[in-house]
């Protein structure tokens, strides 16, 4: 047992749990990456469907991973396509193609390998199934769809294709999230039994607000005909998607939809049932509930698990969004923030002095001690969990591990496999659509086969 594990430096942990090219490079700084030549064999060609917020998000992780060469971009608002078309000819030196319409891409454009998608929900399914049976490989940003059957159509046209089609849970290539679950979780079970799982996204007021339609700069705008052929009703649906149910499964599937996955992914399970509660505390106007609460049940191997997770626009109580992993030895919060990770060893379990003197984590310094209060009820009290930190972070954009698999898989005609396929997603997924209706009717929804299904 003194053999030493996988990840005892930081550098071993970038580059040993990462699939695919730039690895270990320290990265972030804008440019030091030249443009991939287009016309070398080895060049993948990419298009960049949305350069909104997220498509830029996206491009500014793409610019780091070597031999892309971003082809064509494509965005029915001429502002953010010119935007984007700019910060891609900024950084290759050459102009890609700018289009409105992803048909018109795909009948001009020749040698696509690959899309990046990065529309609103409620365009995702037609985007990729039309890019997959194009016979390219798809990046496809999550939630999958904004309706299950949307997101069924995606897992189907990626296998009758063959092609490839990654969506984005980033935190599925995240190192800490694969290192936990690999190390700590499976390899050395340092949680005992799972029992119990808690995970939020509280988000302030501030963070929650409409964004508004109106009152805009006239390059900003765009036609109504074009909103009306790219089915949004007016600006204000435009700017504001995510608000409107038949656009977007709303904050459950926008935010919760990253974490409940991971539930789903460490579990390696899917829930047997869900009760939610919802409701428009604060937002009385927005089609969607502004705060969500739901338990969702599973049967494991190991026994039985309650998941809560709770989705909350109204407040950023509680550190922000984060997955708390409850077992009997010990337990595990993880975040894509590395400072609101940390694991808890409860008192009793066995001693991880071993797994500190080999790099898989560090011990806190110990908290001072508080001073004796007269209302404490010390008989009563469980002894206060020993905290630890997990190893470090990474030296990357959160986003771009999973592009660099996604590359990586691209390249390898078969050796490397997708972290999130579109079946792995759905899986994990699929329960994620029941939470609205459970919230709506105030009933659990106890899933069958077929609901959870393709
Ligand atoms: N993985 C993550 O952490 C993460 C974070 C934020 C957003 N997202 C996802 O990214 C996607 C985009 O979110 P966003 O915040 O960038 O939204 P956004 O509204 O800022 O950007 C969407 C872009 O798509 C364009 N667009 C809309 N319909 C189109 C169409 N039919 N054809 C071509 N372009 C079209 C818009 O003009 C806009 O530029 C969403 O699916 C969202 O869930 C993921």
């Amino acid at each position: 047992m003194n053999q030493p594990l996988p990840f005892i430096n930081r550098r071993d942990f970038l580059s040993k749990t990462i699939a695919g090219t730039g690895a270990g490079l320290v990265l972030g700084a804008p440019n030091i990456l030249r443009a991939a030549d287009p016309g070398s064999a080895d060049t993948i060609h990419v298009a960049l469907v949305g350069f909104g917020k997220q498509g830029e998000v996206l491009f500014n992780c793409l610019r780091n991973i070597p031999g892309l060469h971003f082809q064509a971009v494509c965005d029915i608002s001429a502002f953010n396509l010119k935007w984007g078309m700019g910060q891609v000819r900024a950084f290759q030196r050459s102009s890609p193609k700018g289009y409105a319409d992803i048909d018109d891409m795909l009948a001009t454009e020749k040698g696509l390998d690959a899309v990046v998608v990065a529309t609103p929900d409620f365009w995702h399914s037609p985007h990729t199934v039309k890019c997959l049976e194009a016979g390219l490989n798809v990046y496809c940003e999550k939630m999958m769809s904004n309706t299950i059957d949307g997101a069924r159509a995606m897992v189907k046209a990626m296998e009758k294709t063959g092609k490839l089609c990654q969506i984005g849970h980033q935190r599925r290539s995240n190192p800490r999230y694969r290192f936990v679950l690999d190390h700590l979780i499976n390899g050395q079970k340092i949680c005992g039994q799972i029992v119990n799982i808690n995970g939020q996204w509280n988000r302030s007021l501030g963070s929650s607000q409409d964004i508004g339609g109106e009152k805009l700069h006239a390059s900003t705008i765009v036609p109504d005909d074009v909103l009306n052929k790219y089915g949004f009703k007016d600006m204000h649906q435009f700017r504001n998607w995510r608000l409107y149910l038949d656009l977007s499964g709303g904050p459950i599937s926008d935010l919760g939809a990253h974490q409940i996955d991971i539930f789903n992914w460490f579990l390696g399970a899917v829930p047997k049932s869900v009760f939610a509660s919802g409701g428009n505390d604060y937002f009385k106007k927005r089609e969607h509930f502004d705060n969500v609460m739901c338990i969702f049940d599973y049967d494991t191997p190991q026994g039985g698990v309650r998941a809560f997770y709770q989705v909350l626009t109204t407040t950023s109580a509680g550190g922000g969004f984060w997955e708390s992993f409850m077992g009997t030895e010990a337990t595990i919060k993880i975040s894509e923030i590395a400072s609101s990770s940390a694991i808890y060893r409860e008192d009793g379990a066995p001693p991880w002095d071993k797994l500190v003197e080999r790099g898989f984590l560090k011990r806190k310094p110990a908290p001072p001690k508080p001073p004796p209060s007269a209302d404490s009820v010390k008989s009563y009290e469980s002894a206060p969990p020993e905290g630890f930190d997990l190893p470090g972070g990474f030296n990357k954009p959160a986003h771009q591990p999973h592009l660099e698999n996604f590359f990586a898989a691209v390249r390898s005609n078969g050796s490397v496999k997708l972290n999130c396929d579109a079946r792995h997603a759905f899986l994990s997924e699929a329960p994620i659509y029941y939470v609205n209706p459970s919230a709506l009717t105030h009933q659990p929804i106890v899933f069958t086969t077929e609901q959870l299904s393709v």
